[in-house]
């Protein structure tokens, strides 16, 4: 009996992992070749290869394919070459991708609530009620509140170069980066900057480990999607929303349930939980007569929680790798630094030594020398969407079915000469040439489209701030401890991180030509 079992049962299973490796196939696409379970995503679950990093490998590999297949396990997955397809997925047909697919159940950890998890209506109706908190007027208003951070960013700077001004940039921008988060969102002052030992930072910390539990998680999701609910129940680990859901408790009885003029994050949502109920259109559901059903959700503390967990984890990596890379770059092209202080001395000089919104948003240079650091090392390298109903791709007589996978690889198109000249050279200037862009969708660091970065300005104002901070009184230069090309973490599928962090030299600037400040 068993020898006629086992036959049948192993066909049954080598049937079930390798369904639906024939879908590109199937649809004229040109495709990675998959292999059962794993699909195409074999080094990645071994722990060789990013997400990131395959993606780019693919878009590299087929130069002339404006799409290419793949496979996470059994599920189709399909790599976005062509920014004008891109541009149709992340903001055209927007109707057809509004999720991102990471497939989180927030029932079982609530932490998933938040707007980056949150897929359907719930995610419609929290972005809008959580969009006008973004506005610049009240980021001028919580501008004076990042200014505190950079002066005390500047001490520590002072320290190190006591010490003898070897530094890890990426831990020290981190550390800017989390007490900024802690002011702005949560409304305390942390002194991460200067307390090696804070809650936050552990916070981020563990947040962004990818310990093997993780990584067990992750590959577990996506090589059976059958059995998410199991797996995430066996690994979920709700520690840290039960940690930031007692932060907000607490601050929130402290400001007796009502914002106090303080502008930071926690008084933006006291505000919207006064606002009540959100209504608004649906994007799942239609009616008979075509128009979207009303759909409507109440804010409550635990909504409100997930919120500021998700401030602070898409805050705090992608800030702090893009500003520490930034550094990178610049320590090794000293003219380019050069010109940067020179404007941020100009600048600051007339706004009477003063970091605030206004002059920081002056600083061109400065700007752009993000801009190009971001452009080669974006911290989040690839997009990712999911096809919620049946789609026909433009121009390419390829129809997707809900559930396939997207990937727009940021990484791979933004260091592709096709779009940018020597794509590999750190040019800040070509951000001057108002037609850098050859196409408005071939430069992404904070995405595309309706589910773009909902904290870009912020991200990228507070990132400059702190460059500035650092670049009016300090130097950076190669250390004894720097690569010239730093090492990628295999490991971060999400946030693009480097092996051994960014060690530099930080020095003090030449008193002649730096004004005091
Ligand atoms: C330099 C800093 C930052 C970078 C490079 C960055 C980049 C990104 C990118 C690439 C996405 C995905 C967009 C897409 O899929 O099209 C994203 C989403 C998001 N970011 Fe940022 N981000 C930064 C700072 C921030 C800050 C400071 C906040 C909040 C305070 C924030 C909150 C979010 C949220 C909530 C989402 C999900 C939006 C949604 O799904 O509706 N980010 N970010
Ligand atoms: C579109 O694709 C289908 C299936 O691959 C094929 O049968 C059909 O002939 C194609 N149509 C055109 C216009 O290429
Ligand atoms: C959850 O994570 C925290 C901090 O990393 C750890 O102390 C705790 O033991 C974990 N809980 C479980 C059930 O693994
Ligand atoms: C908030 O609403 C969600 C969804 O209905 C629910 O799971 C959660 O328990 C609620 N939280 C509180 C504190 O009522
Ligand atoms: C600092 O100033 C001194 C004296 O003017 C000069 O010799 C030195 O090269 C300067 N260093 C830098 C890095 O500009």
């Amino acid at each position: 009996m068993i020898y006629l079992l086992l036959p049948i049962v192993l066909l049954l299973l080598y049937k079930y992992f390798t369904k639906n490796h024939d879908y590109w196939e199937k649809r004229n696409v040109k495709y990675e070749k998959p292999i059962p379970i794993f699909g195409t995503n074999y080094e990645n679950v071994i722990g060789k290869k990013s997400i990131i990093e395959k993606a780019t490998e693919v878009y590299n590999k087929y130069p002339t394919e404006p799409v290419v297949g793949m496979f996470r396990g059994t599920t189709p997955e399909l790599v976005v070459r062509d920014p004008e397809i891109a541009r149709k997925i992340l903001n055209v047909d927007f109707a057809y991708f509004y999720r991102r697919g990471l497939g989180k159940n927030p029932e079982i950890d609530p932490v998933y609530y938040n707007l980056f998890h949150v897929e359907g209506d719930l995610w419609k109706l929290l972005r809008q009620r959580l969009t006008p908190t973004f506005t610049t007027a009240k980021l001028k208003n919580m501008f004076p509140l990042i200014v505190n951070c950079a002066e005390k960013l500047r001490h520590v700077g002072e320290d190190i170069v006591n010490r003898g001004g070897e530094c890890d940039v990426r831990d020290l921008m981190a550390r800017f980066t989390v007490e900024f988060i802690g002011v702005c969102a949560f409304g305390i002052e942390m002194d991460t900057i200067n307390n090696e030992h804070s809650l936050f930072k552990k916070l981020g910390v563990r947040i962004f480990k990818t310990d093997f539990r993780k990584y067990l998680v992750t590959a577990l999701y996506d090589l059976f999607p059958d059995f998410r609910t199991i797996i995430q129940k066996l690994l979920s680990n709700s520690s840290s929303i039960t940690a930031i859901t007692e932060i907000f408790y607490n601050i929130r009885k402290q400001r007796n349930y009502k914002p106090i003029g303080r502008n930071d994050f926690i008084d933006l949502l006291l505000e919207l939980e006064g606002k009540g109920k959100i209504i608004g259109d649906s994007i799942e559901k239609k009616n008979a007569d075509g128009k979207p059903v009303q759909v409507e959700m109440e804010m409550n503390i635990t909504y409100m929680a997930a919120q500021m967990f998700v401030f602070f984890a898409a805050g705090f990596e992608t800030s702090s790798s893009a500003t520490s890379f930034t550094l990178h770059q610049l320590a090794y092209h000293p003219e380019e630094q050069q010109k940067i202080q020179e404007e941020i001395d100009r600048v600051l000089s007339k706004y009477n030594n003063k970091l605030c919104y206004d002059s920081i948003s002056e600083m061109t240079a400065l700007s752009n020398g993000f801009k190009e650091a971001m452009r080669i090392f974006p911290s989040l390298g690839t997009l990712h969407r999911v096809c919620a109903r049946k789609y026909t791709i433009p121009g390419l007589n390829v129809t997707l079915d809900p559930g396939v996978k997207i990937i727009i690889p940021t990484q791979g198109i933004q260091n592709d000469e096709k779009y940018f000249d020597n794509p590999s050279q750190f040019i800040p200037d070509r951000f001057n040439d108002p037609n850098v862009l050859r196409h408005k969708y071939a430069y992404l660091p904070f995405g595309g489209g309706p589910r773009a970065c909902i904290g870009g300005r912020l991200g990228e104002m507070q990132s400059l701030a702190g460059l500035a901070a650092i670049l009016h009184k300090f130097s950076v230069e190669p250390g004894p401890k720097t690569q010239r090309y730093p090492q990628v973490n295999h490991g971060s599928n999400l946030i693009q991180g480097v092996k051994g962090g960014i060690p530099l030299k930080l020095r003090l600037r030449n008193k002649s030509n730096s004004v005091a400040a």
